[in-house]
């Protein structure tokens, strides 16, 4: 907008006029402190600070004034403004204040009021016995890797030494998924968690040291020590120099962990393909219901090294150990739990009946 200040015309200056610039600062104190909460004030706030206020409307005249008027105008325009601004701006406080007072006395939660009590879930015994194992391994300085529970035949069995027509490929019940094709060697519901020893040679080099706790299925039918899905923990060791008395220091230090100080375990000469030698754990049980005996645990033993070369790791410079053992059976032995049905109904007082509620 443009104002030519030749002629002055009064007319168009009357806002500028003290009187007028007292009036409008008063008018909008006046307004502001009358405004009962934050969105009053930003309403009235439009009208009397705004472009089309008469202060600012004001402002905009000084360029109509002649030349030796117009630095007096400006200061009574600038203080006029000055104390509107700080009339809304003490106000907007107040009131900022008297919100913020408000909120807190609404909004107040009294914590001492009682509530209807509420029982916790629990995690699973079997999933706090496996953390409880791979706990003692990661300990020893042990990674935590995991595999598919849809694995490739190749991964369950081939690279493990179990050839297809190899008799130890029945030993496990296995779930078949799909048959073999372009894509993948047939698909299996892992019935072990040994491949995960394969995945782990494969994508990293030695030295290894891995625990792989996971779920594994097997055509069993249901019964008190049977279950068609149930879970293992699977170990891996590769480096320079290893032999079996690092595998059986290994497995004492994890049973007396495990189980107690007083724990023996012992290596039973066994088979398994991609083990050579093999060795069945067995460890003795103070506790068992039964009376005190030695319980088998788990395989284990030296990596074979055509499972070693099947993972491109040379045999001649690395050796290495492998153990898998049962999660189920280890919280069945804790606890002596006789019937493995008991940990898989969902009955949520069973970790309560355990006390391994967390
Ligand atoms: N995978 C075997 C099973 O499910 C257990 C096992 C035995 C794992 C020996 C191993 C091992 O790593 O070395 O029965």
């Amino acid at each position: 907008m443009s104002y030519t200040n030749d002629p002055y015309d009064p007319k168009q200056v009357a806002y500028l006029s003290p009187e007028a610039l007292d009036e409008a600062v008063a008018n909008a104190r006046e307004a502001f402190d009358a405004a009962e909460n934050l969105d009053e004030l930003t309403a009235v706030k439009h009208r009397h600070l705004g472009d089309k206020a008469p202060i600012l409307l004001a402002r905009r005249e000084i360029g109509a004034l002649p030349p030796a008027a117009k630095a007096d105008a400006g200061k009574r325009v600038n203080m006029a403004k000055s104390a509107a601004t700080a009339a809304y701006d003490a106000r907007a406080q107040v009131l900022q204040k008297q919100d913020q007072e408000r909120v807190l006395r609404e909004e107040a939660v009294d914590v001492t009021l009682p509530t209807v009590p509420r029982r916790r879930g629990a995690r699973h015994p079997i999933n706090l016995m496996a953390d409880r194992i791979t706990d003692i391994f990661v300990g020893m300085g042990y990674a935590v890797t995991e595999g598919p529970e849809v694995e490739s035949e190749w991964f369950s069995f081939d690279a493990l030494n179990i050839h297809a027509d190899h008799p130890a490929r029945t030993m496990m019940d296995t779930f078949y998924v799909a048959a073999p094709n372009k894509e993948h060697s047939g698909l299996v519901l892992r019935p072990h968690t040994s491949p995960v020893q394969i995945h782990t040679m494969i994508e990293q080099e030695p030295p290894i040291y891995a625990v792989a706790p996971g779920r594994v299925y097997r055509t069993d039918e249901v019964d008190a020590t049977h279950s068609p899905v149930f879970h293992q923990t699977e170990g891996l060791v590769v480096d320079k120099g290893i032999t079996m008395a690092h595998l059986k220091g290994t497995l004492d230090h994890f049973a007396r962990a495990m189980f107690g100080p007083s724990v023996k375990t012992r290596l039973r000469p066994s088979y398994f393909p991609f083990t050579e030698p093999s060795a069945e754990m067995d460890v003795w049980f103070e506790a068992h219901k039964d009376g005190p005996r030695w319980i088998e645990w788990g395989g284990c033993g030296m990596v074979n090294p055509r499972v070693l070369t099947a993972c491109g790791i040379d045999p001649d410079v690395y050796s290495g150990f492998a153990f898998g053992m049962g999660i189920d059976r280890a919280l069945m032995l804790r606890h002596g739990i006789a019937d493995m049905r008991d940990m898989f109904d969902g009955d949520v007082r069973f970790p309560l009946a355990l006390g391994t509620e967390e």
